[in-house]
């Protein structure tokens, strides 16, 4: 088992880029963590996420498609099995972004699915968790600088649905972030954008116009754990940059 000091982590959507990245620092420091994947195999042991010398019991492998409603809920499930859990840090990580998604030219299908993926998904998956005795910490969205009204990014030509997707889940997570306030509850909720970080996702092609700031994940998970492990319940609802940067709703 991890030592005293150490904490739990759930990272939602965990296979690949930043959710991996994550995974990976966490369980090198000693963290536990219980990660999720849509397909788990006999490959997503923990040499899956780091080659280091890590207890293997200190990582637990989850399956979890943020698509189903039954798939988080029976996630949920193993959860609430784990003995005496506690969750210091939640992540929901999972994402999707489906180059173009025009405003003006996006299906009804990529709309759906942008917003399934990117919004519905992990709120009801922290709503799910939220429901059950497990205590816990902080449960962190990971969003993006799209998502901002107060920021809106005018050059970002064709990502209409992908921003709408991540503005829908700030004004979710701040609702719920309210509500779980005047209920006197001790779980804090937070929004981060990882910054621009050269996973999967960054590959987009026909792009004509530049991402600047681009860095590896590696960069982007140490600044955005320490954000993360930076905040308390006073921050609950409050949207950050991966290096501690409040950013405009
Ligand atoms: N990269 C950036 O510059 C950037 C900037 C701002 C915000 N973000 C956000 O950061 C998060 C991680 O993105 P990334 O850059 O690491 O992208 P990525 O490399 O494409 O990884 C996306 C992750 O989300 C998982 N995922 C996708 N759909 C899922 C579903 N239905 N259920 C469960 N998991 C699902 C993927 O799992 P599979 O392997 O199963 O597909 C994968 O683990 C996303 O929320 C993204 O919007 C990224």
């Amino acid at each position: 088992m991890a030592g005293a000091e150490s904490k739990t982590w759930l990272i939602v959507g965990a296979s690949r880029g930043i959710g991996h990245e994550l995974v990976s620092q966490l369980l090198k420091r000693g963290d536990r963590v219980l990660a999720t994947v849509r397909e788990p195999t006999g490959e997503h042991a923990i040499t899956y996420w780091t080659d280091a010398n890590v207890d293997p019991s200190h990582c637990i492998t989850l399956k979890c498609d943020v698509l189903s409603e039954q798939s988080i809920d029976s996630c949920v499930a193993e959860l609430a099995k784990v003995s005496q859990l506690r969750l210091d840090q939640v992540v929901i990580n999972a994402g999707v972004l489906k180059y173009p998604n025009h405003a003006t030219g996006v299906s009804y299908d990529d709309l759906a699915h942008h917003l399934h993926t990117n919004t519905i998904g992990p709120i009801v998956f922290a709503q799910r968790l939220l429901k059950t005795d497990i205590p816990i910490g902080t449960i962190t969205f990971i969003s993006s600088d799209s998502a901002s009204m107060g920021s809106f990014r005018e050059h970002e030509d064709g990502f209409a649905a992908y921003g709408a997707s991540k503005a829908a889940l700030n004004m979710m997570a701040r609702h719920m972030a309210a509500e779980l306030k005047r209920k006197g509850s001790s779980t804090t909720i937070l929004l981060l954008h990882p910054g621009e970080v050269k996973t999967d996702m960054a590959k987009i092609e026909g792009l004509d116009w530049d991402v600047e700031g681009q860095m590896e994940p590696h960069e982007s998970v140490t600044a955005c754990i320490s954000t993360i492990e930076s905040k308390g319940l006073d921050d609950s609802g409050t949207f950050w940059t991966w290096h501690n940067k409040p950013y405009p709703w």
